[in-house]
């Protein structure tokens, strides 16, 4: 089947309760904004996946239900294919969603006044599980290098690890937001540094689907045997088949002392389930939903290179990555030489498109903002121009003249 359509002309999301699309005026003070922001794809949900929910919700009887042999089948399946990981049925814990999953992992395997280190910028969540519950963030910078790439910083990340109190290591493999898939080696290197210093890994890996040819997603216990013993995997369809509103996670644990606890903790609050319908949808999703990815995939990619291409010819004052892995792209506003504030409120009020903004994922994020390109190539043409028009005007205000001349140079 060919989902170019499906893609091109996806359904109107306005007054869908979409966290997305209909909380513009509430959250950016202008509904007058095309919405680029929160990671959801604008797209429906391969046809197996709706037709599983309809069937579902046609027989009418939503009583309590539980995880069969051919919902693990399926995941097994799906991170054997996919990612040539093999896992066990009772490695698994079912959570309602991955931010869940780190809350509980924090609470579990550290303690009060105890450090967790981060690598920044980073997807927001990461700072609030770890201060929300009283334990103090330790900032591992990724280095930005020359043409936009980011890498690990691994000789500070030995020094991070190996401070008093700290305990665990958050990984975000890929990284949200600036796209990164990494390495074997980075990988190994984060994996002999943590077993040194007797750290607690949660990987989160929640895009670890989205990931472009030729980048491979090397799930963080297949790097060996101690890696395997001490990490946490967080994993969800959720990115992958646009499905987040469902809340349903899979956290893959291999060593049992590790998930007892953290299934104890879980469960002790009640939330170690997850719903009828998200596990129907999952269970399709993982067996049918191969090929609609493929495409979803090849689609966003060329949204990607649209909009680097656009960039290149058009926006001098804006620099991009391309991205290894998501479908957020992480834009480098500093040539504008634009405070924080006075940058959003610019691209708001001025270009009028609604991106996240840089500083909610650390201070390094101070003159980037996140560029959602799961939606139509139409609507993203449609916010490249925008964008275009107001950078235009900017650059033709005499007052900015000399102060954009001097940003340039620098
Ligand atoms: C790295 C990362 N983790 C977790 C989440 C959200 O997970 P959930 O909705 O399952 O809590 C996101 C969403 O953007 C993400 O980018």
């Amino acid at each position: 089947m060919d989902y170019t359509q499906h893609f091109d002309n996806p359904p109107e999301r306005l007054n869908t309760n979409s966290a997305k699309w209909d909380q513009l005026q509430k959250l950016f003070g202008t509904e007058d904004v095309l919405p680029l922001w929160v990671a959801d794809m604008d797209f429906a949900a391969p046809q197996p996946v709706q037709e599983a929910l309809k069937k579902s919700a046609e027989h009418g009887v939503v009583g309590y239900s539980f995880q069969s042999e051919a919902y693990y089948r399926a995941l097994r399946e799906w991170m054997k294919n996919k990612h040539g990981w093999e896992i066990e049925d009772e490695w698994v814990v079912f959570t309602p969603g991955v931010v869940t999953a780190l809350n509980f992992a924090v609470q579990t395997f550290t303690d009060h006044g105890d450090k967790v280190v981060i690598q920044t910028p980073v997807y927001p969540p990461f700072y609030s599980v770890v201060t929300g519950h009283g334990r103090e963030v330790v900032e591992n910078p990724l280095k930005q290098q020359e043409n936009g790439e980011y890498v690990m910083d691994l000789e500070q990340l030995e020094q991070a690890l190996s401070g008093e109190n700290v305990k665990m290591l958050i990984l975000c493999s890929p990284h949200n937001p600036v796209g990164r898939v990494w390495t074997r080696e980075e990988l190994e290197r984060v994996d002999e540094l943590c077993a040194k210093h007797n750290i607690i890994v949660v990987s989160d890996e929640i895009h670890g689907d989205l990931v472009f040819e030729p980048n491979r997603h090397i799930p963080y216990p297949m790097l060996s045997e101690q890696a395997k013993n001490r990490s946490i995997i967080c994993t969800a369809p959720s990115k992958t088949f646009n499905i987040a509103g469902l809340n349903t996670s899979n956290v893959i644990i291999p060593n049992q002392e590790l998930r007892d606890a953290f299934a104890l903790k879980i469960n002790n609050f009640g939330v170690g389930h997850i719903s009828q319908f998200g596990a129907v949808a999952t269970e399709a999703a993982y067996t049918h939903g191969e090929e609609w990815l493929e495409q979803c995939m090849r689609y966003m990619r060329a949204n990607m290179e649209y909009v680097q291409q656009y960039i290149a010819e058009h926006l001098p004052e804006v620099s991009v990555y391309l991205p290894e892995a998501t479908y957020l792209m992480w834009l480098d506003f500093r040539k504008l030489g634009m405070e924080q504030a006075d940058l959003v409120s610019f691209l708001l009020h001025k270009a009028r498109v609604a991106l996240n903004d840089g500083r909610a994922f650390g201070t390094a994020g101070e003159g980037y903002m996140r560029l959602n390109v799961a939606c139509s190539r139409k609507m993203l043409e449609e916010a490249m121009d925008r964008l275009a028009l107001a950078i235009r005007d900017w650059r033709e205000a005499p007052q900015q003249t000399a102060e954009r001349e001097n940003s340039l140079q620098q």
